[in-house]
């Protein structure tokens, strides 16, 4: 009892001469709450007009076992330091938590300024500690580590009653300093309770958020330092962000600057501030069309409070006083009018605050531009402050941004993948060879165009499928980024909609064409929206859609994929105006997607189950290339010790794996079955479920099934394929779709089954394309000399195929690169 009485009366009288020291203040201010401590001195010491109290008197509100205080040797006697080197000749240590408690006078903001500078001293190196800090309930710093420069970290927090606890807490093993603190009472009203988001202008409260200044700039490259601001802040010179130079003049004139009117004040920023400026350099030419652009430097993944200052300082009047001002590429006030928004008033500053969400990258590009080429285009900045918002996890340090699991892990992953895959390609490739070369000697005595038959391997296309880590954060796009890019979700480019909501056709700032798909508020696939960004964000195949980005700021649920040409595949079967594909197109589209599903499903280490394969989610590049897409229902297949996952029913009804249905057991043979029922819509260019038919025949599998048992194959054939169809390549392709259909997964085929007897269908077919147009050819090149030699690749598309054709020969595929390399080594063999 005795302790704490003791303890308070110190205090006390602390109190009394912090105080009576403060109201000593030449600057005006005097704040309510008004803490300075210069920590580890055994004296006090006046910076300017501030009194830095010793830190002996602080034992009260200073909780600590140890009393462990440095002292920086004769050696550092010139440290340049804005705020005074004086502060930097001691520090305090704690190697154990330890915290300050302040009580609070006056509710409201309070600036915690926290003055780091590690020298070595004694058995204490500074530049060694590693260690946190945190105020209230909100992290600081986390396991933070000093420069070796003198360097001042400014925070606030708004503190209603009792006390301020700031809590200094070691790493393992380490332990934590400080050389001096400032904790007092911000003036109210200085920082906004609430500020309008970029983008969405909607208003964003930052009354229970801690803030930490990141940049605080003074326009016209001069620095105000602490003793000459009104808060005893810093403003550092512009001349350092300034992106290029010879675009900016900086302008100075003190004296006309007037704080009469009601905007800001001297606290706002001083004269010093207010008093300079850059303004865009337009003196060469009057009609100067370009920016003045500032990059600073901000820690990614954050919200950020930008705030900016103008005055007009300017020495002649200009008659077209307006201006752009734009953060990121993002608009943000349009036809700036200074006169206007000041009333007027010559010489009266105005401030303007905005926030940027979710900054995605660690620079943050300013500028200020002319909207039009008029006569005497201008542009000026006063000032600027960068604030760092906490988080949602109340939090300042960028250690508390979500990345992804460990990057150890995946490294680990990588390497074994690629080790995997180099293995897979050299053995594919030394199998296929020896079986190339065996047939090739086994037939030769058939005659040379008899050597293509089934089971012809082609690049499979396994090396393109690489896990990767990429981190989240490299994903996620602020949603102005995606206004932009959509027109503000413009109607006009709306490519689809469905029950999640609307796709829209997008360009990025770099020209990339995206698809934009933007779900609904009412649609609630939160667990959807994740689940498609994890996965997509985890692996990337030729064959699988590629993920462009995401955005989940103020509840969207948006993700940004790469731009699909053609669209879907069902689009070009059936139901619309698109050209039909010819056979050999669909086949290397099934392929195309038969190798993204075997992917999915043995690829990654976990396999992967799409749950909603479809002819509607199989998309199409510019060169008709398919990739498979939507990965909302996928789920991660059974652990090795299980057979099966079991799961609500999810899919598209026609394509749902009756097992499925009926057990409600998912395996990857789920996706087999769906890819059947593909094939068959492909095959037979009709839709899966198709009411306008006899009742036997709406649904596409009884009807598919019922006419191959029957043997009417040819019956069910798109009349558009019918006559470039060959027999041999339709039935391995009616064969394989069939046995997809298996009622139970046991019998069905795997992805890679499927995927290998596509192509014997596709090879096949070229196969007997060939043969057809060689007996045409044959006879003329065998007499003929070395000039009219066959060229099979250039030529078949113009006999055999008809001219329609010639299209698929523009596509890069590797059946025709490989049909190209047999065809020159037979060349070869018929000019011997
Ligand atoms: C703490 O240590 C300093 C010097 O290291 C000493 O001057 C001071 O008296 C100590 N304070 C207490 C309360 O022991
Ligand atoms: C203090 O630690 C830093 C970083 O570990 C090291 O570079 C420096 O040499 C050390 N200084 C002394 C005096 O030991
Ligand atoms: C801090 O957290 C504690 C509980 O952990 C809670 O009681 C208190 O209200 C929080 N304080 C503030 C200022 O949010
Ligand atoms: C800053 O303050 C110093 C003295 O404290 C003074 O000499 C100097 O002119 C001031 N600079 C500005 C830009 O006000
Ligand atoms: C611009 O800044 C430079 C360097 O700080 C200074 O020398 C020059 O006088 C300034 N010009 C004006 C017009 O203020
Ligand atoms: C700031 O303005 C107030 C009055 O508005 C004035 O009393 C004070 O002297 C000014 N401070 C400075 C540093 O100019
Ligand atoms: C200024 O920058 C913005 C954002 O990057 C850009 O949209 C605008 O076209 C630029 N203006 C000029 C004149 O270059
Ligand atoms: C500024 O412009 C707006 C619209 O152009 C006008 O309504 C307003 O009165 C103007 N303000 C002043 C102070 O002239």
């Amino acid at each position: 009892m005795v302790m704490v009485v003791g303890g308070s009366f110190k205090f006390l009288i602390w109190v009394s001469l912090v105080s009576c020291l403060a109201s000593v203040s030449l600057g005006g201010y005097v704040p309510p709450t008004n803490y300075l401590i210069n920590c580890g001195s055994p004296t006090s010491t006046s910076i300017g007009d501030r009194t830095f109290a010793a830190d002996d008197y602080t034992s009260s509100v200073l909780s600590t076992q140890q009393n462990v205080s440095v002292a920086a040797g004769s050696s550092s006697g010139s440290i340049s330091a804005p705020y005074g080197s004086a502060l930097y000749r001691t520090a305090r240590v704690f190697t154990e938590p330890s915290r300050y408690t302040f009580p609070i006078r006056q509710s409201g903001r309070v600036w915690i300024r926290l003055h780091f500078f590690p020298f070595a001293s004694g058995s204490y190196n500074l530049s060694t500690a590693h260690f946190s800090v945190a105020a209230q309930n909100f992290t600081l710093l986390k396991e933070y580590r000093s420069k070796a420069d003198p360097e001042v970290r400014e925070f606030s927090i708004n503190v209603n009653s009792g006390n301020l606890v700031l809590n200094f807490a070691p790493s393992a093993g380490s332990f934590a300093f400080v050389n001096a603190l400032e904790v007092f009472s911000i003036p109210g009203g200085l920082i906004p309770e609430s500020a309008q988001m970029i983008a969405s202008g909607s208003s964003h409260s930052l009354g229970n958020r801690a803030l930490e200044t990141v940049q605080r700039v003074n326009m016209g490259k001069t620095t105000v330092l602490p003793e000459n601001d009104t808060l005893w802040r810093l403003w550092d010179s512009d001349d350092k962000f300034l992106r290029h130079d010879y675009l900016a003049v900086n302008v100075t004139d003190f004296s006309s600057v007037s704080f009469k009117n009601k905007g800001p004040t001297n606290f706002t920023a001083p004269v010093s501030v207010y008093g300079t400026a850059t303004r865009l350099n337009s003196d060469g030419d009057p009609n100067t069309l370009a920016n003045v652009t500032w990059h600073l430097g901000v820690d990614p993944g954050f919200d950020y409070l930008i705030r900016f200052h103008f005055c007009d300082i300017l020495p002649n009047p200009h008659p077209n006083f307006y201006f752009n001002v734009y953060v990121e590429s993002w608009l943000v006030y349009k036809y700036l009018d200074l006169k206007n928004l000041t009333g007027y008033v010559s010489g009266a500053p105005y401030s303007m605050d905005y926030i940027a969400g979710s900054v995605a990258s660690d620079t943050l590009t300013i500028s200020m531009g002319p909207p039009n080429s008029d006569n005497n285009p201008i542009a000026i900045l006063n000032g600027l402050e960068i604030v760092k918002i906490s988080n949602s996890k109340n939090s300042l340090d960028v250690l508390d941004v979500s990345f992804p699991k460990s990057s150890k892990s995946n490294l680990v992953r990588i390497i074994l993948l690629s080790v995997g895959l180099i293995i897979i390609v050299i053995s594919a490739f030394v199998v296929f060879f020896i079986c190339w070369r065996r047939r090739r000697l086994a037939e030769a005595k058939k005659g040379p165009f008899a050597a293509y038959g089934g089971g012809m391997i082609y690049s499979t296309d396994y090396s393109n499928g690489t896990a990767f880590s990429i981190s989240k954060l490299d994903y996620r796009f602020p949603f102005y980024a995606i206004q932009e890019a959509t027109d503000s979700f413009s109607e006009n480019l709306v490519l689809g909609a469905g029950g999640f909501g609307k796709v829209y056709k997008g360009v990025l700032r770099d020209e990339m064409m995206v698809a934009v798909k933007r779900a609904t508020s009412q649609s609630q696939g939160i667990a959807e929206f994740r689940t498609e960004i994890e996965l997509l964000s985890q692996f990337r195949h030729r064959h699988l859609v590629s993920l462009i980005g995401y955005c989940d700021e103020m509840d969207e649920m948006i993700i940004v994929y790469e731009y699909m040409q053609n669209g879907n595949l069902k689009d070009h079967l059936y139901d619309s105006d698109n050209p039909s594909l010819s056979w050999r197109q669909r086949l290397e589209v099934c392929i195309g997607a038969a190798k993204g599903l075997h992917y999915l499903h043995t690829g990654t280490a976990k396999s992967i189950i799409h749950r909603d394969v479809k002819s509607a989610n199989i998309l199409l590049d510019d060169n008709f290339m398919a990739k498979v897409a939507d990965f909302g229902l996928s789920k991660a297949g059974p652990e090795i010790d299980k057979t099966h996952v079991s799961t609500a029913v999810k899919g598209s009804f026609g394509y749902l794996d009756p097992e499925y249905f009926l057990r409600l057991q998912l395996t990857e043979k789920s996706d087999v079955y769906s890819f059947g029922v593909v094939l068959f819509e492909v095959l037979c260019g009709r839709p899966v479920i198709d009411p306008s038919l006899p009742r036997e025949n709406v649904n596409l599998v009884d009807y598919a099934v019922k006419n191959l048992k029957k043997g009417k194959l040819e019956e069910i054939i798109d009349p558009k394929i019918r006559d470039e169809i060959k027999p041999e390549s339709m039935k391995k392709f009616a064969e394989i779709a069939e046995k997809c259909l298996a009622d139970c997964g046991l019998y069905r085929p795997s992805m890679g089954d499927v995927l290998w007897n596509l192509e014997c269908a596709l090879q096949l077919q070229v196969n007997e394309e060939f043969a057809l147009q060689l007996n045409d050819e044959l006879p003329r090149s065998r007499h003929g000399d070395g000039n009219s030699q066959i060229s099979p690749a250039k030529s078949f598309g113009t006999t055999a195929m008809g001219s329609t054709q010639l299209g698929d020969l523009a596509d890069v595929s590797m059946s025709q690169v490989f049909a190209k390399l047999v065809s020159d080594s037979e060349e070869f063999q018929l000019q011997k």
